[in-house]
């Protein structure tokens, strides 16, 4: 079948006020970069002329300023879900221009299917290729578009010539049959496939071909500071420890990783670490660390939903396709963060949390218990199944005014039953096997900072009894004082004696 070649403002003018368009793509890789910034520009036009034009959004997690700023900026974002970590959208989100539903990441595609949201009106595939037939060799993220391009009434493919069509292979595309017909998922191993090399989609659906010509834009990998680097330094001494102790096993186990400093800090000692063994990645994003991790044969695999590299990296990956083909596999978002596979491969889970409470509590998504940050993301699908759920943070943020540990989060998002270790530059909380009480002392004694810890102490000693002692009057003395004074130092607990 011959598709239409249209400008990206021809692709925009089809997409209605009210309709449910779904992205492809997982953090900027993947996500189509051209057609929404029109669809922002009409959104502009139609505002101007006194004519509502707002669409409903599904991604796989992240976007880009190109989809989620542009379309954020022009106000032209009715709902949001999954995940987005844009600036300008969070703003939109939390002054209520935008209903941001956020969601556990395996989770988003199910939902679809099985209704949650209504219908989908357009899919947007960013695509390195597509054959007469609809046979689509995808970008450098899935996310969820098998979902969103099998349910959505048309198709509009943007056909990107910076992606090179021997990135054929290093997808692994499948949808999952809904219960009760969910069968096990055969991945035993991180580089196990399960699905097909390309997506397949009704060619009769699609109704235009945007050509574009874009790198990912990916902000270039920074060294991390001082403080992701003994962040990352305590995250490797824990998992020596393990591993010396012999509750890892001698292959190692696969790692999951967050993005940014801390993650990259992680990875930059994990590849430096003489005592652990080479190992596996099973994960949702891989970032620029990873490709020189895989270079240099410390990390041998790598399975994600997304290659979110710096357009250097990405550049250097495209010419060496030979060598990476078979170390990398990107998958939906289901499977990248199933629970099943998670459980089953004993992923070890590295995530960031903006507070951590003394009992074990963790706050990922709202910045004071109030603002939303991102989103939950993929830390939830990890956190819960993980064989070690690990959870790092700086033990203070704005120079001292605010610690990142706190009496109660002001938010919870991962409970004490998943959290198993805490990590800050301060030092490590194991709190496997100990009861709120030990977990507290523990958390106090070696994550807090030393500013903090008589006031946690005193917290601490408020209880009056129950296995987890908290004081619900004085539970936000922390959050109350930064909000009142700027600094949480200035917290008082002698008033609630
Ligand atoms: N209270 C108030 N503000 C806080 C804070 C706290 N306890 N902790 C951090 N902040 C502020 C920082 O000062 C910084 O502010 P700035 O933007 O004005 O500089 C901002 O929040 C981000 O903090 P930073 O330390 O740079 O965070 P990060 O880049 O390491 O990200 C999360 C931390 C928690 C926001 C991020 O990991 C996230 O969104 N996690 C949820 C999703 C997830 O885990 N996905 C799975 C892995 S990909």
């Amino acid at each position: 079948m011959a598709f239409n070649r249209i400008t990206a403002a021809e692709a925009a003018d089809m997409i209605k006020d009210g309709d449910t368009v779904g992205f492809s793509g997982f953090t900027a890789p993947g996500a189509p970069k051209f057609v929404p910034e029109e669809i922002a520009a009409k959104a502009v036009r139609e505002h101007e002329a006194g004519r509502p034009f707002k669409i409903n959004l599904f991604t796989g997690a992240s976007t880009s300023e190109h989809a989620d700023g542009a379309l954020a900026r022009a106000n032209a974002i009715n709902m949001r879900a999954p995940y987005q970590n844009v600036p300008d959208l969070r703003k939109r989100i939390n002054c209520h221009d935008v209903h941001y539903c956020d969601r556990h990441l395996s989770e988003m595609a199910q939902e679809f299917r099985y209704g949650f949201y209504g219908k989908m009106d357009f899919a947007i595939i960013e695509a390195a290729d597509i054959t007469p037939d609809g046979e689509i060799i995808l970008g450098c993220g899935l996310g969820n578009i098998p979902t969103y391009a099998s349910m959505a009434d048309k198709i509009i493919i943007e056909l990107n010539a910076k992606l090179p069509k021997s990135l054929h292979g290093m997808h692994d595309v499948v949808i999952l049959q809904d219960p009760p017909y969910r069968r096990e998922i055969g991945i035993y191993t991180p580089s196990d496939r399960i699905g097909s090399p390309v997506l397949k989609v009704d060619p009769s659906k699609i109704v235009g071909i945007v050509e574009t010509d874009s790198y990912d834009c990916v902000k270039p990998f920074t060294e991390p500071d001082d403080t992701s680097k003994l962040i990352g330094s305590n995250v490797v001494r824990f998992l020596v420890g393990e591993y010396q102790a012999g509750r890892l096993p001698k292959e190692f186990l696969p790692l999951q990783s967050g993005v940014g400093n801390v993650a990259n800090a992680v990875l930059y000692d994990l590849g430096e670490s003489t005592v652990l063994p080479k190992f596996q990645m099973y994960t949702e994003v891989i970032q620029d660390a990873v490709v020189e991790l895989l270079k240099k044969g410390k990390c041998t695999f790598a399975s994600t939903c997304s290659m979110t590299f710096s357009d250097k990296t990405e550049e250097e990956v495209f010419a060496n396709m030979d060598f990476f083909r078979d170390k990398i596999v990107m998958r939906p978002a289901e499977i990248s963060n199933n629970p099943e596979v998670i459980r089953r491969l004993g992923v070890i889970a590295m995530n960031t949390a903006l507070e951590a409470d003394i009992f074990g509590g963790v706050n990922s998504t709202h910045v004071l218990g109030t603002k939303m940050m991102n989103g939950i993301g993929g830390s939830g699908d990890f956190t819960r199944n993980a064989y070690i759920s690990i959870f790092s943070c700086p033990s203070v943020t704005k120079g001292g005014l605010i610690s990142n540990i706190v009496p109660m989060v002001a938010h919870a998002d991962h409970s004490e039953h998943s959290v198993d270790v805490v990590v800050t530059d301060q030092g490590i909380a194991d709190l496997r096997h100990l009861d709120p009480v030990q977990r507290a002392q523990v958390i106090i004694e070696n994550c807090a900072h030393p500013d903090y810890r008589p006031l946690l102490l005193d917290y601490l000693h408020l209880g009056k009894g129950g296995q987890t002692p908290h004081s619900l009057q004085a539970a936000f003395e922390f959050h109350n004082a930064f909000n009142n004074t700027g600094d949480m130092r200035n917290a008082d607990f002698a008033k609630y004696k």
